[in-house]
């Protein structure tokens, strides 16, 4: 009968030791939300909607890719007829997302993408971009 709390208590410590991972996950909440991807406070809405993006950025690069170098296609019309210059370095990176670092590779190596091949080739603009930055700095006041 004296045992009862002793046992009680074991049987408690046990329990919470046991589910202990689940607290934990519970308490960090963060485990499966991706990194974060800052939009450009300059712009509303990307080259194509954003769901579309996520699925298929690389499909669009490579039609951007084959247009501009096989049919000389050298803009990109978006549904809401906003006219795009056809440039990975100079339209997606330069004028909005930044360095590739900050953008591409951060959801790259959380969704454990092996990083594409087009930075041998192309370029990123640094990993602070004065643009967005000022951008970013001027909405601030
Ligand atoms: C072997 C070098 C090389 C690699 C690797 C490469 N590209 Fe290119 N890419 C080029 C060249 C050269 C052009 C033609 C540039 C022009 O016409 O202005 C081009 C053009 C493009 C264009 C259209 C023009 C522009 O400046 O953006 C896109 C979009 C593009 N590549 C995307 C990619 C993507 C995405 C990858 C990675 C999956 C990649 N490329 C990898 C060499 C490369
Ligand atoms: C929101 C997350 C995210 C961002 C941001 C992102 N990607 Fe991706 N990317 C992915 C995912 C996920 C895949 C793999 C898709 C699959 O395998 O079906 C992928 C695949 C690719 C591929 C095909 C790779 C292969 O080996 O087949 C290319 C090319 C690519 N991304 C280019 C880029 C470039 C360039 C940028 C930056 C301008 C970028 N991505 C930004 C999530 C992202």
């Amino acid at each position: 009968m004296g045992d009862r709390p002793l046992i009680y208590a074991g049987l408690f410590l046990f329990v919470a030791l046991v589910t202990l991972p689940v607290w934990q996950g519970i308490a960090a909440q963060s485990s499966t939300v991706g990194p974060e991807l800052k939009a450009p406070a300059h712009k509303k809405q990307c080259v194509a909607p954003r769901a579309y993006m996520r699925e298929a950025h690389m499909e669009l690069l490579m039609a951007w890719r084959d247009g501009k170098v096989r049919k000389h296609e050298r803009h990109y019309t978006a549904a809401d007829g906003t006219v795009y210059n056809v440039s990975l370095t100079g339209t997606c990176l330069t004028q909005c997302h930044g360095s590739k670092e900050k953008f591409c590779d951060r959801c790259h190596e959380y969704a454990g993408v092996s990083a594409p091949n087009c930075w041998g080739c192309h370029t990123s603009p640094p990993a602070e971009p004065g643009g967005v930055a000022a951008v970013a700095a001027g909405g601030m006041r």
